[in-house]
């Protein structure tokens, strides 16, 4: 099939809801995943949405020959990179995992792409690369610090596509600054559905909501921020999806490297965040301001309008948006897709 787009992780939480944007866009998509961290039921979800069954592949981007079987087998355009680890907590107990699937598995999947005359690549970068900025909304110049080895395995690999679209133009890479991707597809058929205790604020107050967890420890009250607490750029994640499909399109007409922040350029504090979120639910949430958690930074958000002015591409859902549509999910599918 002519536009087949290659998807790694495309069975995780961005990934899935980028393959519907995909399809929704008149792409055909095909998944390689390991599903360490997902569950092949979002297939089933993902055609219910669409109407549209999915390939998928079980592979490991770490193992060549499953990425040379699947370069082999179709014909494929452009791959759209999300496998990797991601929590932040477990890079700092398990390094050597984390720059194994993160940096190599980018690296593995390069090199195939590069063996198999494939030069489209869109890679899943963060905003983590910035680490705590001197001032807001940061802009993509700004410099970067990762400050964990989750981060540093995305700042390596965004210097790997700089030295490589270098040493040859014709790669066409597009990498991606995401921001804090929250929400959930408006179906309430697809969303976020984290393992154990969640690390991150929106699945852990919709676990609230849902009565999985009993309250919300709001980590630190005492920053210098307009109510004390953290301030994030959360995004919805039909809106990175949609992202994703603007800088595929980007690079069916421009080589080169584009680095671009994936935001809404507004920040939300965390109990801006929990009212929204009561809003959305109708009930009140228990929560506990407590002790900053190490490593926070007290405020980021980032400046999106590179992103609008080269993709032509810009968030459109609110907060409350957001929490509607985690609530949908999270009240739909209590235990996840489990
Ligand atoms: P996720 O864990 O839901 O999805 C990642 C997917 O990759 C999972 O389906 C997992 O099974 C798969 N995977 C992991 N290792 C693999 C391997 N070796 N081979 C094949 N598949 C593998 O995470 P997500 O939130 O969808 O994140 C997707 C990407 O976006 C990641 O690279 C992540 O670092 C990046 N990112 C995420 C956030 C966030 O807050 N969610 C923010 C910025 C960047
Ligand atoms: C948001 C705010 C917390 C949980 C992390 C990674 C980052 C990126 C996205 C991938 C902060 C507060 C949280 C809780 C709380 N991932 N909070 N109670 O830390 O901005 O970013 O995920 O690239 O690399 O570091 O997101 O959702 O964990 O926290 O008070 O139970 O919510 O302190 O202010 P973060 P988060």
């Amino acid at each position: 099939m002519p536009n087949t787009i290659l998807v790694t992780g495309g069975a995780g939480y961005i990934g899935s809801h980028t393959v519907v944007a995909l399809i929704e866009a008149g792409y055909q998509p095909l998944v390689l995943d390991n599903f360490c961290n997902s569950s092949v039921e979002v297939f089933q979800r993902i055609e219910e949405i669409t109407g549209y069954s999915v390939p998928y592949i079980e592979g490991d981007v770490c193992d060549r020959g499953d990425l040379d079987a699947v370069f082999h087998e179709y014909d494929i355009k452009a791959a759209i990179h999300f496998a990797g680890l991601k929590a932040v907590g477990e890079s700092v107990a398990e390094p050597l995992r984390y720059y194994r699937t993160n940096v190599f598995g980018s690296l593995n999947l390069l090199e195939a792409m590069a063996a198999a005359g494939v030069q489209r690549f869109v890679f899943s970068s963060s905003a983590t690369v910035y680490g705590d900025p001197d001032s807001n909304p940061i802009q993509e110049h700004f410099p970067r610090r990762a400050m964990n080895p989750y981060g540093q395995t995305k700042l390596a690999v965004e210097k790997m596509l700089e030295d490589l679209s270098a040493s040859d133009p014709a790669w066409r890479l597009a990498c991606l600054r995401y921001f804090n991707p929250v929400g959930a597809h408006p179906s309430g058929l697809i969303g976020e559905d984290p393992q154990g205790i969640p690390n991150n604020l929106m699945p852990f107050i919709a676990q609230v909501a849902v009565g999985r967890r009993e309250y919300l420890s709001v980590f630190g009250g005492d920053y210098p921020t307009r109510d004390g607490t953290g301030v994030r750029d959360y995004i919805h994640v039909m809106d990175l999806a949609e992202g994703h499909v603007a800088a595929l399109k980007h690079l069916e007409g421009q080589a080169g490297l584009l680095t671009a922040n994936l935001g809404t350029g507004e920040g939300v504090s965390v109990l801006e965040m929990l009212s929204a979120f009561e809003e959305a639910c109708g009930k009140r949430l228990a929560h506990e301001i407590v002790a900053r958690r190490p490593g926070d930074v007290p405020e980021y958000y980032g400046d999106p309008s590179l992103a609008e002015a080269v993709l032509g591409w810009r968030a459109t859902r609110g907060v409350a948006q957001m929490c509607e549509d985690v609530w949908r999910w999270q009240s739909g599918n209590p235990e996840g897709y489990r």
